[in-house]
């Protein structure tokens, strides 16, 4: 058959809010125009992120009910433990309550002032705590990964080339390690080939520079390998990633996307130094490290979501639901960055309103429109999100793209949901000359675009 279902069936609903356009427009008001401060019971379809938001399997729910809550060496430890192991390879593995915690502990534990951290795509939390301990974070993803409209089936890929120069400029002694997210969630969501993987641990290696991966979005990544990299569509998902992991030294990883859980995450090393530090750390500021800050049943949803996140029906069902948005926003002329990620479809909201600047927010007003037209929540990853106010002048400096990502959180929505999207985005579309523009009236001093507010200016 060529029509491509949800690999699953429904058992349990949960309302969603059907609003009118006069109530959005005064919630919008109230939530000082950042969708991130509106309830979530004002919003209709929520395409916020993909983190945490998931529907979980008859499997996990099931296993939550076998969560062993011992304080130390609990049965979902070793579940956990032995799942992961498995699926990287890595000696020493520790829970963290999500994504940033491990950043934050490996931060403290291995980076020091004027420490420079190459990545393909620093994620904004990763960049925010590497910059917190005093390093600088630089994005080396290839020329064509900063060319929105440009077709190419690795767009996540690091340039290897500028990494060495950064090693010479900077001194391989400063770099402590070199990072790779996959997929490139800052870039687009783009993934990175084996052979790019292969080749920055070539260049690492003759510098002695261990590597990390961001897996956050690794089972994605994964299917992209398995469907455009030349000899890998005969492997299982799991063999692969296998050996994305087996490439590098380490991983840090947000549970709450490609885990398909709604809260986890783990650090995970073969270094028994680095080990040590971060063990330390972890029970300092987060838990005993067989449980890192989680309860022993989210360890069980985390282990068995990891192994549905590799089941191929599930990633064709979940491409598939990209693809079909992606096709749908061309055909109608809508700009967006190609091809669709993995988890998002990013609109290129520079090309949308090309008549605000950036310093004024097109993905701000792009995202707002949005939510205004229909109850979709969408989130700007633009100047807002990666543009800064200098701390001296108070003069900001724009990103280098105006994205808007709708993101596509794990078995959640169906077809005609995403039908229902692409008919509010064509309603802005044409009126897109007749919108606001905004100004930032409050920031706090990192990771802005969660608390800002704004004020629409004609
Ligand atoms: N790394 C990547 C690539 C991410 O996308 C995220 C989170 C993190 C690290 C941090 O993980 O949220 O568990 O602390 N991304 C979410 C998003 C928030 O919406 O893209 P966390």
């Amino acid at each position: 058959m060529r029509t491509i279902i949800e690999p699953f069936r429904i058992k349990m609903t949960e309302p969603l809010p059907i609003t009118r356009r006069e109530q959005r427009e005064q919630w919008i008001r109230e939530a000082r125009y950042n969708v991130f401060l509106l309830p979530s019971e004002r919003i209709t379809i929520d395409l916020l992120t993909d983190s945490g938001t998931g529907a979980m399997s008859t499997q996990q729910w099931a296993a939550l009910m076998l969560g062993d809550e011992s304080y130390a060496g609990s049965r979902s430890w070793t579940r956990f433990h032995d799942t992961l192991q498995e699926i990287t390879g890595y000696r020493h593995i520790f829970p963290v309550h999500q994504g940033r915690a491990g950043e934050r502990l490996l931060a403290q534990t291995r980076v020091k002032p004027g420490h420079v951290i190459p990545n393909n795509g620093h994620f904004d939390t990763t960049r925010a705590n590497l910059e917190w301990a005093g390093a600088t974070a630089v994005d080396l993803v290839i020329a064509p990964g900063r060319d929105l409209a440009l077709d190419h089936p690795f767009k996540g890929n690091m340039d290897v080339d500028k990494l060495e120069d950064q090693i010479r400029e900077t001194g391989a002694e400063n770099i402590p390690f070199a990072m790779i997210t996959i997929t490139n969630n800052s870039f687009g969501g783009q993934p990175v080939s084996l052979e790019n993987i292969r080749a920055t641990r070539r260049v690492l290696d003759r510098w002695n520079i261990p590597l990390i991966l961001d897996a956050a979005r690794f089972a994605e990544n994964a299917y992209f390998i398995h469907e455009r990299e030349k000899g890998q569509s005969g492997r299982s998902l799991q063999s692969i990633a296998q050996e994305m992991f087996g490439l590098a030294d380490g991983a840090l990883m947000s549970a709450k996307k490609d885990g398909l859980a709604n809260i986890g995450g783990f650090f995970a090393c073969n270094n028994d130094a680095w080990a040590e530090d971060f063990r330390n750390m972890l029970i300092l500021c987060e838990g005993f490290p067989t449980y890192g800050g989680l309860a022993g049943r989210d360890l069980e949803a985390i282990a068995v979501g990891l192994r549905e996140a590799l089941e191929l029906e599930y990633q064709i069902y979940r491409h598939a639901t990209v693809k079909y948005m992606e096709t749908k926003l061309v055909q109608s002329g809508i700009p967006i960055v190609r091809p669709g990620g993995g988890h998002a479809i990013y609109l290129d909201a520079g090309a949308f309103h090309p008549h605000i600047p950036p310093l004024q927010f097109p993905g701000i007003t792009l995202v707002n429109e949005m939510f205004v037209a229909g109850g979709v929540r969408s989130v700007e990853m633009g100047s807002v999100t990666f543009g800064k106010a200098d701390p001296k002048t108070g003069q900001d400096t724009p990103a280098p793209f105006e994205l808007v990502r709708l993101t596509f959180p794990r078995r959640v929505y169906t077809q005609s949901h995403f039908d229902y999207v692409v008919e509010v985005v064509r309603e802005v579309w044409e009126r897109r000359d007749r919108v606001p523009r905004y100004e930032m009236v409050k920031q706090p001093p990192f990771l802005r675009h969660f608390s800002a507010h704004y004020r629409p200016v004609s």
